[in-house]
């Protein structure tokens, strides 16, 4: 993966024999190493079984799932739990929750998964059913929160009106190693609305052509990595003064590179030009170009807001407008995926421009979202939390060592984890998850 991503000496100590037996006695933090995403690896390391609590309709369909290799039901080490309780309704069906969860949380194995699968609140349903369904919730939040070893939790809602298929990129992406950093979530899936948006045979995003904004380096330069690996034409694109580091990135990818300052007034006129006349058009906008200036709020001038507010909110705006309007580039079934912040979520000292910045890209995808739904196009937006960059980096030790810790894996994560989250949310198959904010965090207690 690209950059020079800083090493985390801790979790190597208490990864080996002494430290490990050290870290115990003293009951320090014990970061795992993560499963995370290679050719060829199964989709979970050992079996997963799957339950239902509630007459739900999912588990038959996730049973059927050529990906997944299921447990028999009896002992043995697990790679996941899959629990379908969609048909959760009343308070007395959380006791099949707790008894299912109760006996196979013990058989999993390291950087295991747990996905329950439940139903949104409906406006319809009684009210013993809405706590019902919203008491999974704290289920699984919690779950995540005692799981050790680099396993996950996470709530996939499924929307009535969605057809099965519309889950299986969701539940293939949460069930995976490339879901490493993604924890305590909930995603709703909604229907896809749009035919023959399903998954090809081939690799996801085979045939597509993608930009990526800020992919000279850090997290651009690896999500533009792990949408090469998948198949599709990128566009990088940064800022002339990275013009070398750019070029970098694009050729060991096999991509494009475009020299462009997105916060120039012909920056959209140049994308669409450049989109039209070499691509023929544009499946994938990555907007994930962005930078601090922080300073707290009663010293914060001008410049300094200025500045973030135009790299990381108005340009992603301004891009949309012209790639969206009539006859713009972005093709029907085209995604959108904004790179928020935990700091948008969660506020953060020093931050009043950036929060403001990113907490405005989570209004931008959850406005945008409905109104892209007849075009099919979806539009999200994931909030990394600490990931391991030059930028995190070159924090004071005390800030940093604080900043890893703080989520239930107890690491930060890799701009790979990032990265695959989003090519997640841009793959064919997932039309139905539009207007969501997933962070990318392991569970950070900041804004959660
Ligand atoms: N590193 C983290 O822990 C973290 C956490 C949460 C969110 N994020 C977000 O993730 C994204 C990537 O962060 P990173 O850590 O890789 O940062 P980075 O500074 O390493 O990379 C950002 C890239 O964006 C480019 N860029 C800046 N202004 C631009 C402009 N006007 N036009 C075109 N390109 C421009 C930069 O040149 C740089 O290559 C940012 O939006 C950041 O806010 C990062």
């Amino acid at each position: 993966m690209s950059g020079r991503a800083p090493t985390d000496r801790y979790r190597d100590l208490v990864n080996g024999r002494i430290g490990g037996k050290l870290s115990k006695q003293l009951g320090l933090p014990r970061p795992a190493r993560l499963r995370r995403h290679q050719a060829g690896q199964p989709l979970t390391d050992g079996p997963v079984l799957v339950g239902q609590a509630g007459a739900g309709k999912l588990a038959d369909h996730v049973r059927s799932l050529a990906s997944i290799e299921l447990a028999a039901d009896s002992d043995g080490r697990l790679g996941g739990l899959v629990l379908d309780a969609t048909g959760v309704d009343a308070l007395d069906d959380l006791d099949a929750v707790r008894e299912f969860l109760h006996v196979g949380l013990r058989r999993l194995g390291s950087s295991a998964r747990v996905l329950v699968l439940g139903r949104p609140a409906s406006p319809s349903g009684t009210v013993e059913a809405a706590a019902a369904r919203q008491a999974l919730d704290g289920v699984v939040r919690s779950v995540a929160k005692e799981l050790r070893g680099g396993a996950t939790a996470n709530l996939v809602l499924v929307d009535e009106n969605a057809d099965p298929a519309d889950t299986e990129s969701t539940v293939n992406f949460v069930l995976s190693a490339r879901s490493a950093y993604v924890d305590g979530q909930v995603i709703t899936v909604g229907p896809s609305g749009s035919a023959g948006s399903r998954n090809p045979a081939g690799p996801a995003q085979q045939g597509r052509v993608v930009v990526v904004t800020g992919a000279a380096r850090g997290i651009g330069a690896g999500i533009a990595e792990v949408f090469a690996r998948d198949g599709a034409t990128v566009v990088c694109l940064d800022v002339p003064a990275q013009g070398e580091a750019l070029t970098a990135t694009a050729n060991r990818i096999g991509g494009l590179a475009v020299q462009l300052d997105i916060t120039a007034p012909d920056a959209p006129k140049r994308l669409v030009e450049h989109l039209k006349s070499r691509h023929g058009g544009l499946d994938v906008i990555v907007h994930n170009a962005g930078i601090t200036r922080d300073k707290l709020l009663v010293n914060m001038d001008a410049a300094r807001w200025d500045a973030v507010l135009a790299v990381n909110l108005r340009a992603q705006l301004a891009l949309n407008d012209a790639l969206l309007a009539d006859g713009g580039p972005l093709r029907s079934g085209g995604r959108i995926v904004s790179v928020a912040s935990t700091s948008g979520i969660a506020g953060n000292r020093g931050q009043t421009n950036y929060a403001a910045s990113k907490a405005g890209v989570i209004g931008l995808v959850r406005a945008l979202a409905p109104t892209l739904e007849p075009r099919g196009i979806t539009a999200n937006a994931v909030a990394p939390g600490f990931i391991e960059t030059e930028m995190t980096a070159k924090m004071p030790l005390g800030t940093r060592e604080a900043g890893r810790r703080i989520n239930s894996l107890q690491q930060g994560g890799l701009p790979v984890d990032v990265a695959e989250t989003i090519a997640w949310l841009a793959e064919p198959g997932s039309g139905g998850v539009t207007g969501q904010v997933v962070r990318v965090c392991g569970q950070s207690i900041l804004g959660a």
